[in-house]
């Protein structure tokens, strides 16, 4: 629940939700904390035993057991049409209501230095990264925003009385490097990015629906910045990373999976579009916030003030950085890498 001064602007309770990437990491963590809070809850991952595991581990959590509803659709949510097939799956299942909240959680990370990469990797990052989000986002809104194919309006007469209905959302999955990227996140920091544009830009145009069509949900798109998770995701991207991009990192606050979905929630009930979940994420955010909706007067005037003082930083971290990338390749040569000297 947002603060006592608030109102939670992400009611959950009694509403269906789906997860992408709920199987495990922050998506499995983010599912059970939503179903202790009254949801039901749909997974989506391609792994069947890893989706079934995740079913009975979020049941548990049920905040009413009787009541609550659990699914899992095992599914690549990597094409269009997988993530037709999963929303078409979910309304079915969710006797003919489409979710009313999507969490687009499924990523991965293939952090390498740029011409070490294989080129397939460019293509995999954006399929697993950005369009898993814009797929499963333009599957989710047709359902939303368009009753039928022919593009007919989708209201429904609102109930005498009855006052507004609690908004839709979709929540995309970005990361640190989606602010500020570098030396071995090449591959991966476009497509988190990406997902951060895609964000801005969708979050605008949902005042067109809200506007034309008051009687239905207003749909609110937001992007949840996960810190740094010792996940599976974690150590498989630490298979790849080179010693340069671990050296950077170093000093980054690590949080557990669940501590990262809790406040990923606080920061989604708190009414933020765009929800940092570490200080420096925050603080980084700030700094590059350009045309992204601030949260609000308040929250905007301080976010606005922070990325004053933030920008002056970002100037000597941008400097430290290129010095130590400097110095590794005098010392260590270009393979980023320490035991070897040199290409
Ligand atoms: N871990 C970190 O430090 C960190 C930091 C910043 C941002 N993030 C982001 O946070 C999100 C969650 O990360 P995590 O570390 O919790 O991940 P994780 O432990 O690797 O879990 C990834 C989940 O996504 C599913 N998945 C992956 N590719 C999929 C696909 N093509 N179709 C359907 N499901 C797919 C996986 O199941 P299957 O493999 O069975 O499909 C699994 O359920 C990701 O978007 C990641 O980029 C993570």
């Amino acid at each position: 629940m947002g603060s006592f001064l608030s109102r939670n602007e992400f009611p959950v309770e009694g509403r269906t939700i789906l997860i992408t990437g709920g199987s495990r990491g922050l998506g499995l963590n983010a599912a059970r904390q939503l179903a202790e809070k009254g949801a039901n809850v749909i997974i989506v991952a391609r792994n069947e035993t890893k989706l079934q595991e995740g079913v009975a581990f979020i049941s548990q959590g049920a905040r009413t057991p009787g009541s609550q509803r659990f699914h899992h659709i095992a599914a690549d949510v990597t094409t269009s049409a997988e993530c037709a097939r999963v929303v078409a799956e979910a309304i079915a299942w969710n006797n003919g209501s489409p979710p009313d909240i999507v969490w687009c959680c499924s990523g991965s990370a293939y952090p390498t230095l740029y011409i070490d990469t294989p080129p397939e990797q460019f293509q995999a990052m954006m399929d697993s990264n950005y369009f898993s989000c814009a797929y499963m986002a333009h599957a989710v809104l047709n359902a939303w925003l368009r009753s039928n194919p022919d593009g007919a309006s989708p209201e429904t007469p609102a109930e005498p009385n009855a006052g507004p209905r609690p908004a839709r959302h979709i929540i995309f999955t970005g990361s640190f490097v989606s602010f500020y990227s570098f030396a071995g996140f090449t591959p991966y920091s476009p497509s988190k990015a990406a997902i951060r544009a895609l964000s801005d830009s969708l979050s605008q145009e949902m005042n067109l629906y809200a506007a034309a069509h008051p009687n239905i949900p207003r749909v609110r798109v937001h992007t949840v910045f996960p810190a740094t998770m010792p996940t599976q995701g974690l150590d498989e991207e630490n298979r790849v990373k080179t010693d340069l991009t671990k050296a950077l990192e170093e000093g980054d606050q690590i949080l557990e999976p669940d501590e990262v979905a809790r406040r990923a929630i606080r920061g989604l009930e708190s009414g933020e579009d765009l929800v940092p979940t570490s200080t420096i994420i925050r603080l980084v955010m700030t700094s590059v916030l350009g045309g992204s909706a601030r949260g609000g007067f308040w929250k905007g005037l301080v976010n606005t003030l922070l990325g004053w003082i933030v920008l002056v930083v970002m100037v000597f971290i941008r400097w430290e950085m290129d010095t130590k990338v400097t110095k590794w390749g005098k010392q260590h040569g270009s393979s980023g890498m320490i035991q070897q000297k040199s290409k």
